[in-house]
């Protein structure tokens, strides 16, 4: 009967003599050497960064603008037209701070490219009123309410429920709720919003 120690001492076995060749021979690669990979072109961007026109109305005014294609509108409203009523509280879509009413429709300006909103009209806080110099119904529906605190979700929370309205949203307190449900507020004032919401709901008449 074969001693199993002269199976793995024997040079006779294909593992040792591949061991005692190599080393007689110098170690061969058991990793075959990879060639060098050219490093890839860099993507050419120049022309995303070419200023591009774009015409558009906001709170009723013409506006023409020479814009990065990348920017967004609400960065466009902000800094290039310098009307600072739609906040940036994520930049992500996840918050509603940044709302604003596009051809008469909510939109997040943080997740709109401003070179899309191209001849269309935009409403921002600071052009949404009552008409003849009166406050917007929503807006006197906010104050009677004391639906805010801090004050920093409050133009997007507006803006959002002007389209809860409109849309036909707003018909009892749990519709508001699930309608206004991307809009948050830090300071929690969900039941006095709901309540202008309501109230402001049976003085806009849609
Ligand atoms: S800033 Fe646009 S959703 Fe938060
Ligand atoms: S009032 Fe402060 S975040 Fe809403």
């Amino acid at each position: 009967m074969t001693d199993t120690r002269d199976i793995c001492t024997s040079p006779s076995t294909p593992r040792r003599r591949f061991l005692i060749g190599s080393a007689l021979t110098g170690a061969a690669p058991l990793i075959a050497r990879s060639e060098p990979v050219a490093a890839a072109e860099p993507a050419d961007t120049s022309d995303l960064r070419k200023p591009t026109s774009v015409d558009i109305h906001v709170n009723g005014r013409p506006f023409h603008l020479e814009l990065d294609t990348r920017l967004t509108l609400l960065d466009a409203l902000r800094e290039e037209i310098g009307l600072t009523g739609a906040k940036k509280g994520c930049d992500h879509g996840q918050c509603g701070a940044c709302t604003v009413l596009i051809d008469g429709r909510r939109e997040l300006s943080c997740l709109t490219l401003a070179v899309s909103a191209q001849g269309r009209d935009v409403v921002t806080i600071e052009g949404l009123d009552g008409g003849g110099g009166d406050l917007h119904p929503m807006k006197q529906a906010f104050i009677d309410h004391d639906a805010f605190q801090c004050g920093y979700c409050t133009p997007g929370q507006i803006l959002s429920a002007v389209s809860c309205v409109r849309e036909g949203h707003a018909g009892s307190p749990e519709e508001i709720r699930e309608y206004m449900s991307g809009n948050i507020c830090r300071c929690a004032a969900y039941p006095n919003i709901v309540a202008a919401i309501s109230q402001a709901s049976e003085q806009m008449g849609e």
